[in-house]
């Protein structure tokens, strides 16, 4: 149970300190580091871009998990590369031709993901499972931080987890939204592979003493 992947979300984080925030996943024993592109139409939030994310990448000496939560996402797909995003996560929602973005994310070598919202069908993914490089299953309705999980989501990580095995693809499931200390358990024992956690980490008086219980 301890062998899963661990992606803070640097949403919660105090952006005026981002190098020190930065720093510190780096020292600990967080794998990679999630970060939240919110367009303010795809999500009723807006957050940060391409150029924030330069920054993060000069500093951060581990993975960048970027979750796209925008509209027409084909338009930056190399922009996200160029700025330094190893995996680049589409929502199924929000995506027209995703067999074609899945490719275009590839194209640019980068780790292909696609995103599942909270009412969206794990069955959906059938025909396009053995092309991701991993699923990403909302456990709440993108946009904010800080929100509870959603219960439901455990039944769509276990059926997931059913479809990965039943193609044998090699695709790996992230959980992202309200996990905690308190429920990480029950999510990897569903099946999860790769845990996202904001405000748990974040909020919290040290962050890293934090995750440093994740991954005890
Ligand atoms: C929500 C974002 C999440 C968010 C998770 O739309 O995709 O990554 O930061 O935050 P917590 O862990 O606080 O629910
Ligand atoms: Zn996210």
């Amino acid at each position: 149970m301890n062998d899963f992947i661990l992606a803070p979300s640097l949403l919660s984080c105090d952006f005026a300190n981002l190098e020190l925030q930065i720093k510190m996943l780096n020292a600990s024993k967080a794998d990679w580091l999630h970060l939240d592109i919110m367009d303010g139409v795809f999500v009723p939030n807006i957050t940060f871009g391409q150029p924030v994310i330069k920054y993060i990448k000069k500093h951060a000496q581990k993975p960048l998990d970027v979750h796209l939560m925008i509209v027409e996402p084909d338009r930056y797909i190399s922009d996200f590369k160029q700025c330094g995003a190893d995996i680049l996560s589409v929502h199924y929602e929000g995506n027209i031709h995703l067999n074609r973005t899945i490719a275009k994310i590839k194209e640019c070598d980068m780790q292909a993901a696609v995103v599942l919202n909270p009412h969206t069908p794990v069955a959906l993914l059938e025909d396009i499972i053995d092309d991701c490089d991993m699923v990403l299953l909302m456990s709440v309705n993108p946009g904010f931080g800080g929100q509870s999980f959603i219960a439901n989501s455990l039944k769509k990580i276990s059926q997931l987890k059913d479809m990965i095995i039943r193609h044998n693809a090699q695709c790996l499931i992230e959980v992202d939204g309200g996990i905690s200390l308190d429920n990480y358990r029950s999510i990897l024992k569903a099946g999860a592979d790769v845990l996202v956690a904001g405000n748990a980490i974040f909020a919290t008086d040290n962050p890293s003493a934090t995750i440093d219980k994740f991954k005890a």
